[in-house]
């Protein structure tokens, strides 16, 4: 066992922060919280002391395309889907070649943890070879993922497509190699409907039922792609209904993108499905998709994380998306005359810690039992004056960095640099 000592801030629940200063945290062998209060405990184990920092949770990013990596900042001319045929497919066709792969992967898993994120749920492409790659570097980092070998059948180039047959088969291999214990994991990853046929979503929603893996995909991102799938799956009452009707809509754990312009039903079908809603500000500006209502889902009991989807976003921190999502809330907010509350610091925060964290078990929270994820800010550069620990951490959220973390820690463990 160990216990920290510093200035402790997460996010229990939404409503508000939780504030120890000079507060405890002790953490298990096996990386959870079993001790955290404003006293020392009786039993510390190895007594770590943080000094005047803050520790508060790490981060978790629900979606990203690893195989971006190298668009991060570029491309921002077009909306999505001649963004995609422009520049994302042709990016990601080059995922075929294994030594490219391995360049870029190393450097995105290293920016993983530089930024601070601990946890991710990431598409790959439609290369088996490259995709498990991704998931030994992010492995050998020690970071938590559900990894996707891309499914694509139809409406992309040569090179980037694969088939039913192919995308069951080998995401039940990656399945099989990462295995269901170890924090890096497989996951089922239709890209969009646009991409996959009825045979393909045929496959991947038996896959999903029959081993119980979870799904994740995008969902009514943009006008001209709600307008493709009511073109190309007329049956389908609403884009979300033409997942659901292949068992990949929240028959098992499912994440979906973007969700800008999810219509009343589909609001509904997500609630009663569990479907949990990732919100990219930063790739829905970017790409000029739209801005998700987030307080009209949070309203109806939708579950929300957030992400950073790069490449369509444009940086990898996570507090650059907590920002956004707050920005993006205030337009709503000014819109609808006061109508949509915008959201809290404390709500952002949440959802970029606890509640994205709930899809990887109990991650994003010192609560007890909780996999100790979290990060130590040195925040001493930006704190110059007399700052309350409230001002302190809503400082580092916007205008702080990469070089205000000091230690990362995954299920307990201190998290080294990964190699570039
Ligand atoms: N929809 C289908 N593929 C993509 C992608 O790579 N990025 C985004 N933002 N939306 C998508
Ligand atoms: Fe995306």
């Amino acid at each position: 066992m160990r216990t920290y000592k510093a200035h402790i801030i997460d996010t229990p629940s939404p409503d508000a922060f939780r504030i120890l200063e000079n507060g405890y945290v002790s953490v298990s062998e096996e990386g959870r919280v079993v001790y955290i209060g404003s006293q020392c405990p009786v039993e510390t184990g190895e007594l770590v002391d943080l000094g005047d920092r803050l520790l508060i949770p790490a981060f978790c990013d629900l979606h990203l395309h690893a195989p971006q990596y190298r668009n991060n900042g570029l491309a921002m001319d077009l909306e999505l889907l001649p963004w995609l045929n422009k520049y994302t497919f042709p990016e990601e066709m080059k995922f075929a070649h294994v030594d490219y792969a391995r360049r870029i992967y190393s450097r995105f898993v290293h920016e993983l943890w530089m930024q601070g994120t601990m946890r991710v749920s990431v598409f790959a492409t439609v290369h088996p070879e490259a995709t498990r790659l991704l998931a030994d570097l992010l492995r050998k980092a020690g970071l938590g993922a559900y990894v996707g070998l891309v499914a694509m059948d139809r409406n992309a180039p040569d090179g980037l497509r694969n088939n039913a047959l192919q995308a069951f088969s080998e995401t039940t291999n990656l399945d099989r190699y990462l295995g269901r214990e170890g924090l890096v994991r497989a996951i089922v990853t239709p890209r969009f409907i646009p991409s996959c046929s009825e045979e393909m979503l045929t496959a991947l929603g038996r896959l999903a039922n029959e081993s119980g893996l979870p799904v994740q995909s995008h969902l009514s991102e943009n006008m001209h792609e709600i307008d493709w799938v009511h073109q190309l799956e007329p049956d389908a009452t609403c884009y979300g209904d033409a997942y659901h009707k292949y068992g990949l809509f929240g028959q098992t754990p499912t994440l979906m993108a973007h969700c800008c312009y999810t219509n009343p039903q589909e609001t509904q079908l997500m609630r009663l499905n569990n479907v949990c809603i990732v919100h990219c500000p930063t790739s829905n500006t970017n790409l000029a998709s739209g801005m998700a209502p987030i307080r009209h889902f949070l309203n109806n009991g939708i579950k929300v994380a957030l992400g950073t989807d790069i490449s369509g976003g444009h940086y990898m921190s996570m507090l650059r998306v907590i920002q956004y999502a707050i920005q993006t809330s205030k337009i709503h907010y000014a819109q609808s005359q006061g109508k949509m509350p915008f959201l809290s610091l404390a709500e952002a925060f949440y959802l970029a810690t606890k509640s994205g964290g709930s899809f990887f078990g109990k991650v994003g929270c010192f609560d007890l039992g909780y996999d100790f994820d979290a990060l130590v800010i040195d925040d001493a550069y930006l704190n110059f004056d007399h700052y309350t620990l409230p001002e302190r951490l809503e400082r580092f959220i916007y205008i702080g960095d990469d070089r205000d973390i000091r230690m990362r820690f995954c299920q307990g463990r201190l998290l080294p640099e990964p190699p570039l």
